[in-house]
């Protein structure tokens, strides 16, 4: 029954076989997730609430009115969550630091037993064999500092550096890999001008004004952080997209060119030293609040980038729409996810490309790549999901061909380790490559994890 309501696998998905010999000895297989997605224990030792929280228990905003209070319950469960990764053989975790549980107000005192538990999960990770790549911000901003006007105002972005600083000079002697924000096309965009996300506001003004701040506060938390850990490798995650139009239409044509500015170049161009684009200041037309030495902040060297990447973009002009101005299309025929997203390997190809040739990046991973499907525990314990393996398995392929193609990929995270709240859209989604049982908390391996651990063992044959 189950099987057959699931879309069709192309039977030679899977068989093709990938040349890996383009990456490095020491490229990273990781796994990823986030704390508020994860954690649960939401009023646990001196814990404060974020964004997330209020946002989740506003009725009517999350589907299901699902929260992140449990989760995975990981706070309580992370020795057993570092076994389900050895499981896998990664050698990676990418994980968030939830600001809230460290510095509940946002400033000021900082909550040692916050501080503590990732003390612990750094040291069980690098116990088991597996490096910790630290994100500073998945979503969770300290409610304090909403209260005090969030992202919009500029005090947020050096509260940012500020609890940069605590975390580093913690955990900076173990952890070497860290990345500032996570995706802040999300927190900007679809919290301040489309409101889906935390703290659902619509208008431009604040959402723009958002966008300046967090990359504002990317380049302060870079600062702050080799201040504290000298020898840290710090970057930035970002959700791109290939962007393409509709149809030949020179209308699609400009919708296309402002959807790649709104979801690419506004994010990649201020941190490597271009400014904000121009095109994309005057469709906003907002003025930003920019000081003199804020570029050269923004614009700090890194040492990697890290490409989120799920599916393309099509677009058609919708100039009644809110900025870019551009709305997706959905195409027919066209292999979807669960989450109703186009599957199109070669975005991910062109995008590592992309990155290498017009932003010379000298490291980048793949910090996220993976989705959704309405998986089920068999009878016999098994979950069958052989689209999310055809999924990973082609898009790990075109990982292999960009770094053929020169691509300077060290890394590859899938998204996720296991089953979690995926914002929105409550636990109905499941990204994760174990799942996860909520009435009981069971892990259960996906046939997908298998696929990937094959991966990783033909990779690094001797691990
Ligand atoms: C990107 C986000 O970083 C992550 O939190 C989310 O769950 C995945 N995309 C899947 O939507």
């Amino acid at each position: 029954m189950i099987r057959a309501e699931r879309p069709a696998v192309e039977r030679n998905a899977v068989t093709e076989r990938i040349d890996f010999a383009a990456l490095p000895d020491d490229f990273v297989w990781g796994v990823a997730t986030s704390a508020y997605q994860i954690e649960g224990a939401v009023d646990e030792d001196g814990r404060a609430p974020s964004i997330w929280d209020t946002f989740s228990r506003t009725p009517g905003r999350i589907a299901g009115g699902d929260t992140g209070e449990v989760a995975c319950d990981h706070y309580h469960r992370w020795r057993e969550d570092i076994g389900l990764m050895g499981q896998l053989g990664v050698g990676g975790y990418r994980f968030s630091l939830s600001w809230p549980r460290i510095v509940p107000r946002g400033d000021g005192r900082v909550n040692a037993a916050g501080l503590d538990f990732y003390d612990r999960l750094v040291d069980g990770l690098l116990a088991a064999g597996i490096a910790p790549s630290a994100t500073l911000y998945h979503w969770d901003l300290p409610q304090a500092l909403q209260d005090r006007g969030g992202w919009p105002v500029r005090e947020t972005a050096e509260r940012l550096a500020g609890y940069a600083s605590v975390v580093a000079g913690r955990l900076g002697d173990r952890v070497r890999h860290w990345a500032t924000l996570n995706e802040p096309l999300c927190s900007a965009w679809i919290g301040h001008l489309e409101g889906l996300m935390a703290p659902g506001v619509t208008d431009r003004t604040a959402a723009v004004r958002a966008s300046y701040h967090l990359l504002l506060g990317h380049g302060l938390a870079v600062q702050a952080i080799r201040a504290e850990a000298p020898d840290s490798e710090v970057g930035i995650v970002n959700n791109l997209s290939t962007v393409e139009p509709a149809t030949g239409s020179e209308a699609d044509a400009a919708a296309a060119r402002r959807m790649d500015g709104h979801t690419n170049r506004w994010w990649l161009d201020p941190v490597h030293g271009r400014g904000f684009p121009a095109d994309m200041r005057e469709v906003y037309g907002v003025d930003l609040p920019e000081r003199a030495g804020d570029p050269e902040v923004i614009a700090q060297p890194l040492d990697w980038l890290g490409l989120n990447y799920y599916f393309p973009a099509v677009v058609a002009a919708d100039p009644a729409g809110p900025p870019p101005y551009a709305r997706p299309v959905r195409r027919p025929h066209v292999p979807r996810t669960g989450m109703g997203w186009e599957i199109d390997a070669g975005g991910i190809e062109a995008l590592l490309l992309r990155l290498t040739r017009e932003y010379a990046a000298p490291r980048i991973y793949v910090t996220e790549n993976g989705a959704a499907y309405p998986d089920v525990v068999r009878p016999d314990g098994t979950v069958r999901d052989p689209e999310r393996t055809a999924y990973l398995h082609g898009h790990l392929a075109a990982c292999a061909r960009a770094a053929r193609q020169g691509a300077p990929l060290a890394g590859y995270y899938a998204w996720s380790l296991m089953d979690n709240f995926e914002w929105a859209y409550g636990y109905g989604k499941r990204f994760g490559l174990f799942h996860v049982d909520y009435a009981t908390q069971a892990r259960t391996l996906k046939d997908s994890g298998r696929h990937y651990a094959g991966l990783i063992r033909r990779h690094r044959p001797t691990r």
